[in-house]
């Protein structure tokens, strides 16, 4: 069996390291699956992309790729960060969008300024705004947000900068007042001075054109390849039958992560970016697989469909002794995972495979083994187990949510590898 715990490997080479994201996948587990399940030419699809690691090791490997996640931010950095762009007009527009930025503070500060700089300085209206960001850094915010919307410049170089501008504050040291932010609940921390907002930006982007470079170059290594990421719901794609020559997908966690929570705070400055308001973002939380939000009611009963499923029926049946609600939400996973299954079963091809890397969770103290549930519903599907790696987290590189009354964090997950039968 291959060693995929790759402690020690850089994990950030090209553009992987270009957002922070919570619990992404190591690029070097994205190889391996790339190396063994496809070839060069083949097309690979992640349901649930996340940051794009699929799509930016498919990319350097020459496979054509497909993502999509719910989650409008997510889009947004697996585009960018899966999608080679030459370094000059990069350059031109960063330098703009500081000089102009620095140009409204200055006015701002002398107070010889018009109507138009005051109302462009305006950060939007959210809940918590002056708690969460210092008012120099809500203005300057504001200002980066509007220069960059106001940015003469291709679409793929402004989407470039608000990555650079969502990075500034879903980051481990946040221009917010905020700490261990890539996490799904923030600790509020006051800045001992507020931060140079305009400085840190161009001090990010010049990191992220360095990593931008250095993709461009892994990505001239291999023949060109389609890569592209959408907006969508896993349990509903639409593709074709038999389309996919190989399934790479890291799911979510029964109840671990929040991601609307995890992003809210970048959010309101990349509304326009986005097409949504900080409103109807939070709003669609409970729709995410995996989400703890929603109403379940106060009971539990097993659904039907699951009855004949020996391993699935006895894990809520112990969840439900204790908890009706969180029986009721990892029903609710195992039930939007197995419509997920499904998607993935028919855009394969026959004979191709699936790879999930999967971390068994906590529900509750109890150990909930996500793995084994997973694979006895992509059995049902017509997936067959072939091979089960078991690898360790790194805790240092990785971030990875708390294991509930565990305090510790989640330290070993599976890679399953399924293959689609022939006979179907
Ligand atoms: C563990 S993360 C994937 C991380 C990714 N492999 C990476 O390296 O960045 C799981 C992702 O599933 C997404 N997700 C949750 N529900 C979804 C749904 N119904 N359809 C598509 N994506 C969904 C989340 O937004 C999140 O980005």
């Amino acid at each position: 069996m291959p060693d995929l715990d790759f402690d020690g490997h850089n994990t950030v080479r090209g553009t992987h390291g270009l957002h922070a994201f919570a619990a992404k996948c190591p690029p070097q587990v994205v190889a391996h699956a790339l190396r063994y399940y496809s070839r060069p030419g083949d097309t690979v699809l992640d349901p649930m992309v996340g940051s794009g690691t699929t799509l930016v090791q498919a990319r350097i490997m020459g496979r054509n790729a497909l993502g999509y996640d719910f989650d409008p931010l997510a889009c947004l950095v697996s585009r960018v960060k899966s999608h080679p762009l030459s370094d000059g007009p990069i350059e031109n527009a960063y330098e703009d969008i500081a000089r102009r930025a620095r140009q409204d503070l200055d006015a701002l500060r002398k107070r010889k300024t018009s109507e138009a700089v005051r109302r462009r300085a305006l950060p939007p209206e959210f809940p918590n705004r002056d708690y969460w960001f210092d008012s120099r850094v809500s203005r300057a915010l504001a200002l980066l947000s509007f220069h960059i919307r106001s940015l003469d410049a291709s679409e793929a170089v402004r989407e470039f900068m608000w990555v650079a501008l969502s990075s500034l504050v879903l980051a481990r040291t946040s221009v917010a007042n905020a700490r261990d932010i890539v996490h799904s609940r923030h600790h509020h921390w006051t800045h001992k001075e507020a931060p140079d907002v305009i400085t840190t930006f161009q001090n990010r982007v010049g990191r992220m054109r360095k990593q931008m470079e250095e993709f461009r170059r892994l990505c001239a290594e291999a023949d060109p390849a389609k890569v592209e990421a959408r907006l969508g719901d896993a349990r509903s794609l639409r593709l074709p039958d038999e389309s996919v020559d190989l399934v790479f997908t890291s799911p979510p966690y029964t109840t671990a992560l929040d991601y609307p929570r995890a992003h809210f705070l970048a959010i309101p400055w990349l509304q326009e970016a986005l097409g949504i308001s900080l409103s109807a973002y939070l709003a669609r939380g409970e729709e995410y697989i995996g989400s703890e939000r929603g109403r379940l009611g106060p009971k539990f009963a097993i659904d039907s469909s699951l009855l004949d499923m020996c391993l699935a029926t006895n894990v809520l049946t112990r969840i439900g002794a204790t908890s009706a609600r969180q029986a009721n939400l990892t029903q609710r996973y195992l039930l939007d995972m197995r419509k997920a299954i499904r998607v993935m079963t028919r855009v394969l091809r026959s004979g191709r495979h699936a790879v999930l890397v999967v971390c068994p969770s906590h529900v509750r103290s109890m150990n909930i083994p996500t793995h084994d549930l997973l694979v006895e519903l992509a059995t049902r599907e017509g997936l067959l187990l072939k091979k089960r790696h078991l690898r360790t987290i790194s805790a240092r590189r990785r971030v990875m949510p708390y294991m509930r009354s565990f305090g510790r964090r989640m330290s070993t997950e599976y890679v399953l590898v399924l293959q689609k039968s022939t006979r179907r």
